[in-house]
């Protein structure tokens, strides 16, 4: 096949002519030529490889650009890199890896088109389109990527064991492309990640961060997950999820299955929000389930305080997968440890003070917070998901009416601790703090207005009540 028309591109036409000035033989290759074919959207990258130095063409081609760009090179692997446009181009030599038994370095010797495309990732990866002049726009596909494309199949060009012993991450990416194309892992490979899940440990906690972050960030996450669960990879990078599973029961009382329903909260959510860190947090709401999972006798199952266990797993969970400890992971802890507070509020009709509550602890994540509690909604009962639903939306509607009227919002108290100390003659004291919790108090509960007059004059009954003088004189 021809596809000279996924190379309308100018650059492709400089990439061209510089091959030919060197004298060797280009082709581009990997997500491009994939992307392409699958009408998937603009390519951020375009994967060059020459069959001779990468480095060499890619200095060449900057030399044949107008605008001269710099050549980064990366000497360790080989290849380098330029962008033109907003598009970043990699260029690689052709080579054949082979990888000595002793040890993990593996043997790089100069290769043929083919050598190089026998040890890429997938079939649908190795597709390449020629660059050069007699051929320009051949599809050059040895292993029938074309057709797996067409069936919508991930499939290693080699033996599944070699390609995945040979970067031990393409366990994840097999996972990950299935999610985001919705493709389905060839038999022989799923055997094989089962087989070598354990290796894994060997790659970077980063790397397997960014294809954590592909599969959540597509549109049906738990296609992902259960893969991850059935090659036995989740129970390696993320057993708080894995321990989620199974339904116990005792006496007749059962609970749900966590893990299940976490999947399903995952998915919910991503039809409503594109947020990686919402969606993380989907993925996390219920972990402090599993070690605070108890049975008693009258009451059945609990899992007393698992969102607040949970938020402090969030912490260890970051730190291990490396992930940045950051504003990021505070969100997640904070929609963690509040995910069950407005599911408290759908079961019957809210009262205004517990809105105000709920708005004045989620401050300015109320709003993503009410998305979380939505998706978490997966009861199977039609009555009660249509009743949750409703009073939902009851909540949202107070919420917006509580936040006109008393903008607890990014609470600041109307009265300050100085002014406390001002009217009493105190200094820095408990007093100050008990006066200022009771007037935060009697603003949520509604029994006074967010407003100055009323809270200085309930600083004074309190203050009364608790036998302090006023040292001030009247306003
Ligand atoms: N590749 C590989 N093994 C890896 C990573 C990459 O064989 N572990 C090869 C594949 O041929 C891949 C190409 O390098 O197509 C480029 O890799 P990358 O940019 O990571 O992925 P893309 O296929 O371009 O897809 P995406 O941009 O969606 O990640």
């Amino acid at each position: 096949m021809n596809y000279k028309n996924a190379l309308d591109h100018s650059i492709f036409k400089i990439i061209s002519k510089s091959a030919q000035e060197l004298q060797i033989d280009a082709y581009v290759i990997g997500g491009f030529v994939r992307d392409f074919l699958l009408k998937r959207g603009n390519p951020k990258d375009i994967d060059i490889v020459a069959v001779g130095s990468g480095i060499e063409l890619a200095r060449q081609v900057a030399q044949n650009l107008p605008n001269k760009p710099k050549v980064q090179v990366f000497k360790t692997y080989g290849t380098a890199m330029l962008r033109f446009e907003d598009i970043e181009i990699e260029f690689v030599g052709a080579r054949k890896e082979s990888y000595n038994e002793n040890s993990r370095n593996p043997i790089v010797e100069n290769g043929t088109l083919e050598d190089d495309q026998n040890r890429r990732d997938f079939t649908i990866n190795a597709l390449a389109l020629s660059l050069n002049k007699s051929s320009y726009g051949d599809l050059l596909d040895p292993f029938q990527g074309e057709l797996d494309l067409e069936h919508k199949i991930i499939r290693t060009p080699l033996d599944p064991d070699i390609t995945y012993s040979d970067d031990p991450l393409r366990m994840m990416r097999a996972v990950r492309f299935a999610t985001q194309l919705g493709f389905t892992i060839d038999s022989k490979s799923l055997d094989s990640i089962s087989k070598n899940n354990h290796r894994i440990e060997i790659i970077t906690k980063e790397r397997i961060v960014v294809e954590l972050h592909k599969i959540l960030e597509s549109p049906k996450p738990s296609i992902g997950f259960l893969l991850l669960e059935q090659t036995g990879l989740l129970n390696q990078i993320l057993p708080e999820l894995t321990a989620l599973k199974g339904i116990d029961e005792i006496e007749g009382q059962r609970h749900k299955d966590n893990f299940y329903h976490t999947l399903e909260v995952v998915d919910n959510i991503s039809k409503n929000t594109d947020n990686v860190w919402l969606r993380w947090a989907a993925l996390l709401h219920d972990i402090g389930k599993a070690p605070t999972k108890r049975f008693h006798k009258k009451i059945g199952w609990t899992f007393h305080a698992h969102e607040f266990e949970g938020s402090k797993m969030v912490y260890r969970l970051f730190k291990r997968l490396k992930m940045p400890l950051n504003d990021k992971m505070k969100f997640v802890q904070k929609m963690v440890f509040m995910s069950s507070r407005p599911i408290a509020l759908a079961d019957d009709i809210a009262t205004d003070s517990a809105v105000r509550r709920l708005v004045f602890d989620a401050g300015d994540n109320v709003e993503e917070l009410m998305i979380l509690c939505e998706a978490d909604i997966t009861t199977k009962n039609i009555k009660k998901y249509k009743k949750y639903h409703e009073n939902f939306k009851n909540v949202r509607d107070k919420i917006v009416e509580v936040e006109e009227r008393d903008q607890v919002r990014n609470f600041q108290p109307p009265v300050s601790g100085e002014e406390i100390m001002e009217t009493f003659g105190l200094k820095p004291s408990r007093e100050i703090g008990t006066i200022k919790e009771s007037i935060k108090e009697a603003i949520l509960e509604g029994d006074i207005p967010n407003e100055y007059e009323a809270a200085f004059q309930l600083m004074l009954e309190e203050g009364r009540r608790l036998g302090l003088t006023r040292v001030t004189t009247d306003k």
